[in-house]
């Protein structure tokens, strides 16, 4: 499918709105990948989902890439200080950025599973079951490296 001028709209619409919220804008006070915060990561990701959406020309719910991406790493604790190992981390972050997220949205389906497979396919993360979750979990790692490298 082509996306037009209006999908495009849509989706900064979706996106300035969770940005804004100032549940979300926490994450700006979450370091993360050298330098880098939680809210320009979890940006970043959204921009790139949506940008292999179109260049694979996947149809996909914009409102729940855009949820999902933004709430990815909801997480909300710093990981220089963190009481868990790296690896402990890498394994239960879903889970508590699941649980973070759902105090404060109202998330469906597709938007939990965004969440929770995202570090897939790392032991024991559940599989992506629709496009929006595969196409956040492949760019959350290709922002990942940029960021890791830049
Ligand atoms: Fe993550
Ligand atoms: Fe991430």
């Amino acid at each position: 499918m082509r996306y037009t001028k209006e999908d495009d709209a849509r989706f900064q619409k979706c996106l300035c709105e969770l940005a804004a919220h100032p549940d979300v804008q926490i994450l700006k006070h979450i370091p993360q990948h050298r330098g880098s915060t939680t809210f320009a990561h979890s940006v970043s990701v959204a921009n790139c989902a949506y940008h292999l959406a179109k260049k694979s020309h996947l149809k996909v719910e914009i409102q729940s890439l855009v949820c999902g991406a933004m709430l990815h790493d909801f997480y909300l604790y710093d990981t220089e200080t963190m009481p868990y190992s790296d690896y402990r981390h890498s394994l239960i972050h879903p889970k508590l950025a699941l649980q973070n997220a759902e105090k404060r949205f109202k998330l469906n389906a597709r938007e939990r599973n965004i969440i929770l497979s995202h570090m897939w396919p790392i032991p024991c993360s559940p599989l992506p079951r629709c496009k929006e979750a595969w196409l956040v979990s492949i760019a959350d790692k290709m922002c990942a490296w940029k960021e890791m490298h830049k």
